[in-house]
This record gives structure tokens, sequence and C-alpha cells, in this order.
């Protein structure tokens, strides 16, 4: 069996718990909106965790990813080539035509709120644009497939389906996942797929559908820091997350704005 999809066991939140979830989710997407600015040539991926450090705490929340594994920021900065856990650096310089994926997940009150964003740096190329869109397209044509009933490998299905349209690829090695007063649990939530296969969603259930998806092909290698996970052969890559929770009739989205 596929790892992704093996048998797991996955919590059922309240709607107290979820109240709690809306709360964190709303702050991860409110500090991408106030990072937005900031993303220009010239500035380093350092000075974008050091504003998210900042703001996060002024907002009453700590970053999750810090000393998370030994993870050594706040954040994830992953530029071009980089899938995804890129460690900001003084060194890392940004530059016209880059894209750059900024992943943030405050901790407010005991939850998380896990959300990422794909930014074009000034003027892109059109290759890098399309990327860029399609990848956004595919997490919201995930999202649309969840509601009670409906499976897991329904969300991989159809993002796999609009990749492979556009003649992209979707990575494997990395997966959505359930969220709440910890970071990372069941499900995992693989973003490839057969439709009508794996888990069975229900009502209560919280996690997260991040695809990562490459303009070449969806083989990673992960560099000697231990984290920077690229693309092994250098093609671009993109990804957009969200927060969700299963709702009695759907799907909420915990991570957007008011
Ligand atoms: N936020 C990432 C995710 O979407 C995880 C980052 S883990 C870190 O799951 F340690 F790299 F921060
Ligand atoms: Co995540
Ligand atoms: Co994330």
């Amino acid at each position: 069996m596929d790892w992704a999809f093996r048998p797991q066991s996955v919590e059922i939140k309240s709607p107290r718990e979820i109240e709690k979830m809306r709360a964190a989710g709303r702050l991860a997407a409110q500090l991408l909106d106030y990072i937005e600015p900031f993303v220009k040539p010239g500035t380093t991926t350092e000075e974008l965790d050091r504003l998210c450090d900042a703001w996060t705490r002024t907002h009453g929340a700590v970053s999750a990813p810090f000393g998370y594994h030994g993870f050594p920021k706040h954040i994830c900065t992953s530029i071009n080539h980089v899938v995804c856990h890129g460690i900001p650096s003084k060194k890392q310089v940004l530059k016209e035509g880059d894209i750059l994926n900024i992943d943030v997940t405050p901790i407010l009150d005991g939850w998380h709120g896990d959300t990422n964003k794909t930014f074009t740096v000034g003027q892109v190329s059109d290759a890098a644009r399309k990327l860029v869109d399609i990848t956004h397209e595919c997490l919201m044509l995930g999202i649309a497939e969840v509601k009670p009933g409906a499976r897991l490998g329904d969300i991989g299905a159809a993002i796999e389906t609009h990749a492979h349209a556009h003649g992209f690829s979707v990575v494997r090695d990395f997966v959505g996942h359930g969220i709440g007063r910890v970071f990372h649990m069941d499900p995992s939530v693989p973003h490839y797929g057969k439709r009508g296969t794996g888990l069975r969603l229900k009502a209560g259930m919280v996690f997260t559908i991040e695809p990562m998806i490459n303009a070449g092909g969806f083989e990673v290698e992960v560099l000697k820091d231990g984290w920077t996970a690229v693309t092994r052969d250098g093609s671009l890559s993109a990804q957009f997350e969200h927060t969700i929770a299963v709702s009695q009739d759907g799907v909420e989205i915990l991570t957007c704005r008011d």
C-alpha cells in the first residue's frame, strides 16, 4: 500500500475547537497579507523571517516552525526550484523574476493555523506565472472535493488531473496533514491518488491541503542542511496551502481573510 494511504485514526474536532482553529487560521492568513508588500527585489529572506516573527508575537502568537524538529527559523521561504522548507537567510536576496513561497504557522492559544502562498517578485516569466496560477487552481480544486463522505483520494485525483493537464508534476514526498493542537498529525493528505479510494471524510476533521507542483519531474532531493527540498531536475516549483475543516455540508477554509 502507498504509505500516504495507510489506515489512519483521525481526530474529530468539536465546534468550540474549530472556533479556536478559525482564530489561529485567520491570524495565519493575516500574516501572509502583512508580509506581502515586503516581498520585493532587494529584501532578504532573513528580513522576512524577522518581520513575521515580530508580527506574530505582537499578535499574541508564536511561530510553530521555530525549533520544530530543530528548524532554525520562524517561517519557511522557498525560492524558485526550492519545493518547500527553505530556511530564511541573510545571503538570500530576492530578485526580479523570482517566485517565493512563504509558509507560516502561528500557534494562537495552543492551536495551529498553517498556510502558505507563492508570491511573484516583480515581473516574472510567463512560464513562472502559469505554474503559480495552476498551482493555486490545484489547491482550490482539491478543496472543492471536500465534504462528508468524500474520500481522500478524490482530493489527490482532482489536483493531479489538473497539474498533468498542464504538463506539470505533483510532488509525492510531502503531503498535507491533520492539524490542531499538534502541528502534524493524521491524516496524511496526498496531492495525488485515485478517486473513490482512501480515508472517508467526516465533519469535524481538520487538515491542510498544500500541493507542491513542479514544472519538470516530481522528484525531490533534500540538501545537506537537512531541510531545503529542491526539485531534482532544477525545475521551478510552486505551492499553496490552506488549513480546512470538513463541515456538516462541505468545507470551511480556516486560513482565509475575514
Ligand atoms: N508549514 C509546513 C507545512 O505546511 C511545515 C514546516 S515544518 C518546518 O507543513 F519545520 F520546516 F517549519
Ligand atoms: Co502544512
Ligand atoms: Co505550512
